[in-house]
């Protein structure tokens, strides 16, 4: 019974082939970061509160003027179609049943109008900037005339990240039909006939297709090999110079996704970012860092309220998301709970783990006394020593706690 997500875990582990379940699951290193993401929670103890009436609650939220149903977003991940054979298309579909927002990555397996065609949901673009100019100011376009409203740049992938899981498994980006992989897809015979009827496998075709299609306004058909070389060529430094120029080439709102040290937010917002993503990239690029939630609050008193502050990494339950809010998050996004949802159940999957998230939400932020997001503050939670989160929170909260008898 798919009751929680870890449950969409667990049954996507059942449902895809090693090497496609690793590529999702894992971290990089030891993965202490994915662990910490995940444990920091912990440090973290909700406050229950009463004689509050939250018999009409409301826990919608605006983001970037953005109304949204709750306070959670579809953060981009690549190659979805590796988990279904409609891939963005059905988590596009599914954010939108949710009345959420779907973001998507620069290297997804459908081309970014496609996607865009694919339902009417507000959606932005995830930016790995093309190294050459030209070629990111047509990508940008396309994002644009395709009605992305806006654009995430990911920022904390000047090299990829080490993958243990994905080496051992020799992953090649995009799939391959190796030997191994068929060998593995003979006991997922469901996931094989899946990934096999949509065409992967075959070539470029429905892999990394909005970044290929960078150079020209039409996709050519490439081979695997361009795919894998232009994926890589993703991992590359981006200067505070080049998001100047993105900045200049992008007319809507600007999400910076990637950040954990306070002292370069005021840079970013200098330069004209209007949302900054605390995010450690899932515990998939260093390891060994703080988690995204106790990295949090140091960006929120460093942003003072000049741009939103998202988060991501680890959410996996309606408690953790409140949590974020408590200490400043505007809006909290997620990755692998929804590949898991869709490796599980494509579109309905996917929008059976966002209704499990939404129903947490509500529930928890009933049992706190809050009807509305706005609501909700520090004095709902309470850290605990082991938060390795910056001092200031930990003061306003302990003062919170010390308030009351
Ligand atoms: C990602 N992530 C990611 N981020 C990004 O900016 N562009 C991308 O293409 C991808 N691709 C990607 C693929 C997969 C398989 C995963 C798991 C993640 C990172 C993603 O946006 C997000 O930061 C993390 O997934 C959040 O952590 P959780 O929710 O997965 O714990």
């Amino acid at each position: 019974m798919l009751v929680n997500i870890d449950d969409f875990r667990l049954a996507a582990r059942r449902r895809l082939p090693r090497t496609a379940f690793d590529a999702i699951d894992g971290g990089s290193g030891d993965e202490a970061a994915l662990r910490r993401n995940r444990s920091a929670f912990g440090e973290i103890l909700l406050r229950p509160s009463v004689m509050a009436d939250v018999r009409e609650r409301d826990i919608s939220t605006t983001v970037l003027g953005q109304r949204i149903s709750m306070p959670l977003l579809i953060g981009p991940a690549g190659y979805a179609r590796m988990g279904h054979r409609e891939g963005e298309l059905a988590a596009a579909r599914a954010a939108a049943d949710a009345e959420t927002i779907y973001a998507l990555s620069t290297v997804s397996s459908y081309e970014l109008e496609d996607v865009a065609r694919a339902s009417n949901g507000p959606k932005w673009f995830q930016l790995y900037p093309p190294g050459d100019r030209g070629a990111c100011e047509s990508l940008l376009a396309r994002a644009h005339d395709a009605g992305y409203e806006a654009l995430a740049v990911t920022v904390d992938t000047a090299v990829e990240g080490l993958r243990e899981r994905d080496r051992r498994h020799r992953l090649a980006v995009p799939l391959r039909m190796t030997p191994r992989l068929m060998m593995q897809g003979a006991t997922r015979p469901r996931w094989a006939l899946d990934y096999l009827r949509g065409g992967a496998g075959r070539g470029a075709q429905g892999i990394g297709a909005a970044f290929l299609q960078e150079r020209g306004p039409r996709p050519e058909p490439r081979s695997l090999r361009d795919a894998g070389r232009a994926i890589a060529a993703t991992a590359r430094s981006i200067t505070e110079e080049e998001i100047r120029f993105i900045r200049d080439a992008w007319k809507g709102p600007l999400l910076i996704k990637g950040v954990m040290r306070a002292e370069e937010c005021k840079r970013l917002i200098a330069v004209g970012a209007d949302g900054i993503v605390v995010s450690n990239h899932g515990g998939r690029q260093l390891d060994g860092v703080l988690a995204t939630i106790e990295a949090l609050p140091e960006v929120v008193d460093a942003v003072a309220g000049q741009a939103e502050v998202f988060v991501d990494g680890g959410f996996r339950r309606g408690t953790d998301v409140v949590k974020a809010l408590a200490l400043g998050a505007r809006a909290c996004l997620i990755g692998r709970p929804y590949l898991y949802g869709l490796a599980v159940g494509g579109q309905a999957g996917v929008r059976h783990v966002l209704e499990i998230f939404r129903t947490e939400i509500d529930q928890t932020m009933a049992l706190l006394g809050c009807a509305t997001v706005a609501a909700l503050d520090a004095s709902a939670i309470q850290l605990l020593p082991g938060f390795a989160g910056q001092a200031s929170a930990r003061r306003e909260t302990r003062q919170g706690t010390s308030a009351r008898p």
